[in-house]
């Protein structure tokens, strides 16, 4: 959500901050800016467009000199997008430039403080606040002034600042939204990901929240906001500059389903013991007999993230036999949860920085509940802030929608599930049945791959579809909920998930022949549960797509997917539907990595 680079150095700074912002655009992108310092000392220079990284290159003039700058694109929250809300936010003489991701809580009483004092805003955001009162600091440095102003907000920052009178250096804080330093050769840059350093340097600092740091060309220094130095040390990005690539495909939502193959066998590479049948997960930091004193098994996540939860949660409880189950972190955080010694909590975020899983994480901390995440980001908030966890290894994904990370994060979950099940009550031959199982999900998942063209046919004709119902019963029903997401979110075909047997009981009211649905059929005990629920289907005309092991008589259509062991069919069940979503998006025209209102990682509430 929002997107920060910044860069101190010798290189012309324009257009490689041009070429950060195109890497950050899918964390926001409804405008965007840029400033750099003007070779005449004294003033900065600053073009903004509302719109796309691509409207504000064409509005950066040809001669844009400077060797230091600060540039953002904006996912909006306070004020609607316009070339005027949009960062970086100057004060009146052009001397402090601030950009910002997150919120500030107390901008309206700031504000009001401000105006009362003779300060005219420019903007409707809660940024400019934070110019001013860096720009009306009397402190004699950039860093005092650049404290004074994080001391005196309330709420979430990650923020660079730039000022006219110090040209030597980048000040940047953050509390809540992510700041990364990449450290170079005789330049530094900072963003608010990876994706935008790793082109220049893969030395990177992440800052801790209550952090600030000064960059100057050769030279970084970390300390807190009350001054202490934390000496930070460079650590180096895992993740190559080529993944940040299209590499070919003609969106990165179609890049990123075609290499689940090879995410799948990353999660799985190096943590399956064949002698005992079980798995080793390094970062989990519990040991056998405190896994065997779990009674209760609680998983927190939004969107995406909370569906694989629930199917992660369906994972532990039938093959650890501890009670399991998903809720949406949003709901959890604020229901005043009984927070019990003996549950373990499990956090899972692709990003690792969503504002809502993060401050339900600390919410349990905080009630001295053990946590563990199950995240994609290495070092990202959440991954710092618990207990231990497992990393999904799923690479970096850029299109806002999630497809490789929510496959990667259900077979974390199964491989935890195995763990946890082989500690408890899980036998050797089941351990051996389910991991047997894992190692045949990438060429399985290849082969749906390898029938695209077939899933596209059936797309043209799913795109004239103004509805659809997606239906599964316990296995299946996580599955057609997030089918049902991905659908509305790159389509904006509404659709509406129910596990099948809830039908009668409602939604069968809605079935005629406009309205067409998908359902998940599994050849496993439920298979005549589900025929019932299509014969009822049939019965009201409705038309239906089955995804299933075999041909179904009942459906117009049938995907056939390889079968796997029971527990593992979900994750199998749900790549021909990313497939179905993204081409009904295609069929319709959709801007299918950026679908409208959406950001990749959403780091305010
Ligand atoms: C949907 C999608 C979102 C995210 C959700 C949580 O395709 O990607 O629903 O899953 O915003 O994000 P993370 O997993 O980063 O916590």
């Amino acid at each position: 959500m929002c997107g920060i680079v910044g860069y101190i150095g010798k290189r012309d700074v324009a257009p490689l901050l041009l070429e950060g912002l195109a890497r950050l655009e899918y964390r926001g992108y409804d405008s965007a800016g840029i400033v750099v310092n003007s070779p005449k000392a004294g003033a900065l220079k600053m073009v903004k467009a509302k719109g796309r990284v691509r409207d504000l290159e064409a509005r950066v003039p040809k001669r844009f000199a400077g060797t230091t700058g600060i540039a953002h694109t904006r996912w909006a929250t306070h004020g609607a997008p316009s070339d005027v809300n949009s960062h970086p936010h100057l004060d009146p003489e052009n001397k402090v430039a601030v950009v910002h991701n997150g919120i500030v809580d107390n901008a309206a009483e700031l504000r009001a403080k401000l105006e009362a004092e003779g300060v005219v805003f420019a903007s409707e955001t809660d940024t400019e606040v934070i110019t001013h009162l860096i720009a009306r600091s009397q402190a004699d440095t950039l860093e005092e002034k650049v404290r004074e102003a994080v001391k005196a907000i309330d709420g979430t920052y990650g923020i660079a600042v730039m000022h006219a009178d110090f040209t030597d250096r980048i000040v940047v804080a953050r509390n809540g939204s992510p700041v990364i330093l990449g450290i170079g050769e005789k330049e530094m840059l900072v963003a608010s990901d990876v994706a935008a350093l790793i082109a220049h340097t893969r030395q990177v600092v992440t800052l801790n929240d209550g952090e600030m740091a000064t960059l100057k060309a050769d030279d970084f220094r970390t300390y807190t906001t009350s001054g202490t130095t934390t000496n930070s040390t460079p650590e180096t990005v895992e993740w190559e500059a080529a993944s940040y690539d299209m590499g070919g495909h003609d969106t990165y939502m179609h890049k990123e389903i075609s290499e689940q193959p090879d995410a799948v066998d990353r999660v799985l590479r190096g943590r399956i013991d064949d002698r005992f049948n079980t798995v080793h997960l390094g970062g989990l930091n519990l040991d056998p007999r405190e896994a065997r004193g779990i009674r209760r098994v609680k998983i927190l996540g939004c969107g995406t993230s909370y569906h694989a939860g629930l199917i992660g949660a369906g994972l532990i409880e039938g093959m650890a036999r501890i009670p399991a189950d998903a809720e949406p972190a949003s709901e959890f955080r604020y229901r005043n949860p009984v927070v019990d010694p003996d549950t373990l909590y499990i956090a899972v975020s692709q990003s690792g920085e969503t504002y809502d899983v993060l401050a339900a994480v600390q919410e349990l901390k905080r009630k001295g509940a053990r946590v563990l995440g199950v995240v994609n980001v290495v070092g990202s908030a959440i991954a710092r802030e618990a207990d231990g966890g497992v990393y999904v290894h799923a690479g970096p994904e850029v299109c806002v929608v999630s497809t490789k990370c929510f496959t990667n994060t259900v077979v974390a979950f199964a491989l935890l599930a195995v763990h946890l099940g082989r500690i408890r009550d899980l036998s050797v031959t089941d351990g051996k049945r389910i991991i047997d199982g894992l190692r045949k999900l990438p060429a399985q998942i290849q082969e749906i791959l390898d029938g695209e063209e077939d899933i596209k046919k059936l797309a043209a004709e799913f795109a004239e579809a103004k509805s659809m119902m997606f239906i599964g019963r316990v296995r299946g029903y996580p599955v057609a909920l997030e089918a049902s997401l991905k659908l509305k979110e790159i389509s904006y075909i509404h659709a509406e998930a129910y596990p099948a047997s809830e039908l009668k009981h409602g939604p069968l009211a809605l079935i005629e022949p406009s309205l067409p649905t998908v359902a998940i059929v599994p050849d496993d005990d439920l298979l005549e549960k589900n025929r019932a629920a299509l014969e009822e289907i049939k019965a009201r005309s409705g038309r239906i797509l089955a995804v299933a092991h075999r041909e179904q008589e009942k459906a117009d259509h049938t995907i056939v997917v390889p079968k796997n062991e029971d527990e593992l069919d979900p994750i199998l069940m749900g790549i021909p539907l990313q497939l179905l979503a993204y081409h009904t998006a295609l069929a319709m025209g959709r801007d299918i990595d950026k679908p409208r209102n959406l950001a990749k990682s959403v780091t305010v509430e």
